[in-house]
């Protein structure tokens, strides 16, 4: 039988997954749209909107639920080092995500109003801006990963 520690366990552990593997995802389709013609872009740009949409805001919002539940349910103190750490990467993470799809919805617009063969300076100004918060997000979501497993108390 699953008890309750187990089950928030789980949960979040598929959103940090989720998290993680859409950010990546994410940063992959990024790279190919660059590489693209403006047409090919908006098409790949469009699902990037389309995961931020069905996975990353709704894991992102799941991550500091369950990690809540998770806490209360062991006991954990939230002025613990650790969780105190992990909360306020989340809550980065949060901001980072938000800032990165406003952009991405700029490089959408940029890209599906497009008359030429390439894609033009415009696309590449914003793409440098947003690139730097994907690759950013990922380094600090490695860093809550680390703090969760060490739970280092100082
Ligand atoms: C408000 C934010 C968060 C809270 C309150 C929270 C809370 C917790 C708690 C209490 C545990 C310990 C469970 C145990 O002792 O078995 C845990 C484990 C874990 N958390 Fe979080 N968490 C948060 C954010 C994150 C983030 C952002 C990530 C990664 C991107 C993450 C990844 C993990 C992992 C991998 C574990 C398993 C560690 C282990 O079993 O050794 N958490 N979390």
């Amino acid at each position: 039988m699953l008890d309750a520690y187990t089950l928030w366990k789980i949960a979040h552990l598929i959103a940090m997954t989720a998290m993680i593997g859409a950010t990546i995802i994410n940063g992959i389709l990024h790279l190919q749209a660059r590489a693209s013609t403006p047409s090919q872009a908006e098409t790949l740009l469009r699902a990037i909107l389309r995961i931020n949409h069905l996975i990353m805001l709704p894991s992102l919002l799941a991550i500091p639920v369950t990690g809540y539940f998770l806490a209360t349910t062991v006991g954990y103190a939230f002025t613990d080092t650790w969780l105190l750490a992990s909360a306020t990467l989340t809550f980065a993470l949060i901001a980072a995500f938000w800032v990165g799809a406003i952009a991405e919805k700029s490089l959408h617009r940029i890209a599906a109003a497009s008359k030429t063969a390439a894609l033009g300076e415009r696309y590449t100004q914003v793409f440098n801006r947003v690139a730097p918060i994907g690759t950013g997000a990922l380094l600090l979501s490695l860093v809550a990963i680390a703090l969760m497993v060490v739970k280092p108390v100082l």
